[in-house]
């Protein structure tokens, strides 16, 4: 997004003229920032050419997923659903893996049928349904298992998912414990070890110690892993003050680690791919003064993006013409929902606005449109591609009718 004399734009295309020729809440999404993203997600990691599975969970839009496709990356997804989506945009089966502590049998049946590249395991329980039901159908089926380093990823304490206290993957004693069931198994084929240690990580230090705890399960297993699956969780900048992910530190730790096992790299990256390719654009309904502050009340709400409500994230927030003028009054960012964490962001100093001026709420292409909801029976956005000065509807708003 960029400014060409004051106005907002995506790519070629006005952000007031997405707004008036499409309403609002409306998400858009940049084709440039997406093929970027990819582009160097890849040169980051090319000395060993990773299996790249897109995180589905971080975006779930059909059509953004066959543009990944496209690229060659795969898909990590956690349910019948999201696999579903995944094949519907025609990501090869060779190409899936399947995480989450909760697969049903349902699940696990279909991503047999399917011919996934792994089931990723989570606990012992899961394995003995997976040989169950591979047994049943005579098959082999390839797993992997999910190891929990206990590796705090040094991020939100929502999204950290690597410590003993989190319900993700099992400890090492368990591992080796698993790994001798699958060894004993005629109908499973354990060709992965799995990790994901959180999201929006910065840090590279807790990338280093994840690798050292897989490193030393591996050894001691003497296990042949042909896939080591190191999840995805590389955080993005979503104000001008964070310091990115040092890449080349976390690529020479896998360089380095990767002199030790001759194993093939797999990714699950889904914030780092599409989070700062998409943004939000919010109407103001109304202002109200309250003394103390003014509240901006938007037409998008908690159920359009959740994450300041349910991490307190922040996201910036741009206007789509830029006056100049700076108001004295502390601004409260809000939606219409009727719920007090129904709040985006309170700043100061922000330039002077009216009641139906356009602001675009930005990096909200992960973990945005995947995590809304209808609350207060408000139907989804609109969702939006665009390319240069082209325009793609990839999704329809919902109509009240689809609802009631
Ligand atoms: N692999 C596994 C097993 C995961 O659980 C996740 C994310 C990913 C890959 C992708 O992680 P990423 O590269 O996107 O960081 N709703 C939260 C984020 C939850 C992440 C859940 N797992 C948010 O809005 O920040």
């Amino acid at each position: 997004m960029r400014y060409n004399k004051k106005k907002l734009f995506i790519e070629g295309v006005s952000v007031q003229n997405i707004a008036s020729k499409f309403g609002t809440p409306t998400y858009c999404y940049s084709y440039s920032k997406l093929k970027e993203n990819i582009i160097n997600f890849k040169k980051n990691f090319k000395s060993f050419s990773p299996l790249i599975c897109f995180s589905v969970k971080s975006n779930t839009n059909v059509n953004l997923i066959r543009e990944i496709k496209k690229f060659g990356l795969g898909a990590d997804v956690v349910s019948k659903g999201e696999l579903m989506m995944a094949l519907k945009a025609g990501i090869n089966p060779s190409k899936i893996v399947f995480s989450g502590v909760g697969k049903t049998s349902e699940e696990i049946n279909f991503a047999i049928e399917k011919r996934i590249l792994l089931i990723n395991a989570e606990s012992e329980s899961e394995i003995q349904v997976i040989e169950k039901i591979a047994r049943r159908k005579n098959k082999i089926v390839q797993i992997g298992i999910r190891l929990n380093p206990n590796t705090d990823a040094k991020t939100l304490k929502q999204i950290s998912t690597g410590k003993s206290e989190n319900k993700f993957g099992v400890n090492s004693k368990e591992f080796f414990k698993l790994v001798n069931f699958c060894k004993n198994s005629k109908n499973i084929d354990l060709q992965c070890l799995s990790v994901h240690i959180g999201s929006q990580i910065l840090d590279h230090k807790p990338y280093e110690k994840m690798l050292k705890a897989v490193s030393n399960i591996i050894s001691k297993t003497k296990h042949k892993f042909k896939f080591v699956d190191l999840g995805g969780g590389m955080g993005i900048a979503y104000n001008d003050k964070i310091k990115q992910l040092n890449y080349k530190r976390y690529n020479l730790a896998i360089n380095n680690f990767l002199k030790k096992f001759n194993t093939k790299i797999i990714f699950e990256p889904g914030r780092s791919i599409i989070g700062n390719t998409g943004s939000l654009i919010s109407k103001i309904i109304y202002i109200k003064d309250s003394g103390a502050k003014k509240f901006i009340i938007l037409d998008a709400a908690m159920n359009d993006l959740m994450r300041p409500a349910l991490y307190g994230a922040v996201h910036k927030i741009l206007p789509v013409r830029k006056s100049g003028n700076i108001s004295k009054n502390i601004y409260e960012f809000v939606g219409p929902i009727c719920e007090s964490t129904d709040k985006f962001v309170t700043l100061k100093k922000y330039q002077k606005l009216r009641e139906k001026d356009f602001l675009a709420i930005c990096d909200v292409g992960a973990y945005g449109m995947s995590l809304s909801s209808n609350y207060n029976l408000r139907p989804k956005a609109v969702e939006l591609l665009i390319n240069g000065r082209r325009i793609k509807k990839i999704k329809n708003r919902q109509k009240h009718t689809d609802l009631i």
